[in-house]
C-alpha cells in the first residue's frame, strides 16, 4: 500500500525499521573515527535502527557483542573484524539464528564462506602493492634501507598490506625491510616504535613504510625530534589518505599515501536493505582507490571527505 502511494524507501523503512547490530572495533586511527561517523550518519539517513558496539581493540568484546546481538534478535550483524582468525563459533552462532552477516572492512581466515553474505571494503593486498610500486618508482640509486610499521598483529589489514609490498620489492635486492614492528595503528606506537627504530640505526634509514596514515604521523614526530627531516632524510610510504596525512604532504614530511576509504556506511546500509528485502548481494564489494603522492597534496585536500 505504502509503495503504491509513492512513498520513498526511508519512509517505508521507518514503518518497520531494520535492526542493524555493527560491532566496531574502536577508535583507534583517524580513520577509523570516520569509518564510524559514516556508518552512524548512514544508518540515520536509511532510516535504520543501529546498535553500536565499540569493542576497544578486543576480539572478546567484538564476540560478545555479536553474542548480544543474536540474543537481542536484531535483523542484521555486521562487524569489522579487529583480526582475521577466531570467529568460526560465533558466526556459527549467528547462522544458526539465521542472523545475516556481513564484513565491513576487514576480512575473516575462515573456509567456510557461508557464514557471512557479504564483504565490503577495500584490497589491503593492493595497497601494499601500491605503495612498494611507488617505491621503486620514486627512490632509485644505492642500497634502500626501509623501516617498517605494522598495523594490528593478526589483522588482515596488516597481513596483507605487508605481503602486497613484498611482492613488489621482492627480487629488488637493493631494497631492504631492515627493521618491522607492530605500531597497532595509532599515533602513539607509531612514534615508540620509531624512536626505537632511530635509536638502533639512527643513519642507516632511508624509507619509513606505515601501513597507516595514523603511525607515520608518530613516527614523523619522533623523526623530527631526532633532528632528521621527514620525507627528505627519510622518505615516507603510508596508507589511508586521511586529511592529517595531506597535512603532513603539504607540509613536505610525508612522500605518499595509498588511499583506503573509510566511507562505507552508505553502502553498508544498501547492503542491509537488500539482505532484508531477500535481494542476492555480491559476496565481495571491493573499494575503488588511488595514490595520493605529496605533489597532488594541496589540489585534492579541499575534496577530502575524511
Ligand atoms: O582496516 C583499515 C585500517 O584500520 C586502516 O588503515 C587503519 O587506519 C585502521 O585503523
Amino acid at each position: 500500500l505504502a509503495l503504491a502511494a509513492g512513498l520513498p524507501l526511508s519512509v517505508l523503512a521507518q514503518q518497520k525499521k531494520i535492526v542493524l547490530g555493527f560491532s566496531q572495533i574502536g577508535a583507534e586511527s583517524e580513520w577509523r573515527t570516520a569509518n564510524t561517523e559514516s556508518i552512524k550518519q548512514a544508518a540515520k539517513d536509511a532510516g535504520i535502527e543501529l546498535k553500536f558496539s565499540d569493542a576497544q581493540q578486543k576480539q572478546e568484546n567484538q564476540i560478545k557483542a555479536i553474542r548480544s546481538f543474536i540474543a537481542q534478535k536484531v535483523d542484521v550483524i555486521a562487524f569489522s573484524p579487529v583480526v582475521e582468525s577466531g570467529w568460526g563459533t560465533v558466526l556459527r552462532e549467528a547462522k544458526a539464528a539465521k542472523i545475516p552477516v556481513i564484513l565491513t572492512d576487514r576480512a575473516v581466515n575462515e573456509k567456510d564462506d557461508s557464514l557471512w553474505v557479504t564483504f565490503m571494503g577495500s584490497d589491503f593486498l593492493e595497497e601494499g602493492r601500491k605503495a612498494g610500486r611507488w617505491l621503486v618508482d620514486n627512490v632509485k640509486g644505492g642500497e634502500v634501507n626501509i623501516v617498517e610499521l605494522q598495523g594490528t598483529v593478526g589483522s588482515a589489514p596488516a597481513i596483507d598490506r605487508k605481503k602486497g609490498f613484498e611482492e613488489v620489492i621482492k627480487g629488488k635486492p637493493q631494497y631492504k625491510i631492515v627493521r618491522s614492528q607492530t605500531g597497532d595503528f595509532t599515533r602513539a606506537k607509531g612514534k615508540e616504535v620509531m624512536q626505537a627504530f632511530l635509536k638502533a640505526d639512527p643513519k642507516k634509514i632511508n624509507v619509513l613504510y606505515a601501513h597507516n596514515d595514523d603511525m607515520a604521523i608518530g613516527a614523523i614526530q619522533a623523526i623530527e625530534e631526532a633532528g632528521l627531516k621527514p620525507g627528505q632524510d627519510i622518505k615516507i610510504v603510508s596508507i589511508d589518505a586521511v586529511k592529517g596525512a595531506f597535512e603532513a604532504m603539504m607540509a613536505g614530511k610525508l612522500n605518499v599515501s595509498v588511499e583506503c576509504s573509510p566511507l562505507l556506511g552508505p553502502q553498508l546500509m544498501k547492503a542491509v536493505q537488500d539482505v532484508v528485502a531477500g535481494k542476492t548481494v555480491p559476496k565481495r564489494i571491493v573499494t575503488e582507490e588511488t595514490v595520493f603522492p605529496m605533489e597532488s597534496a594541496a589540489k585534492e585536500f579541499p575534496k577530502r571527505k575524511y
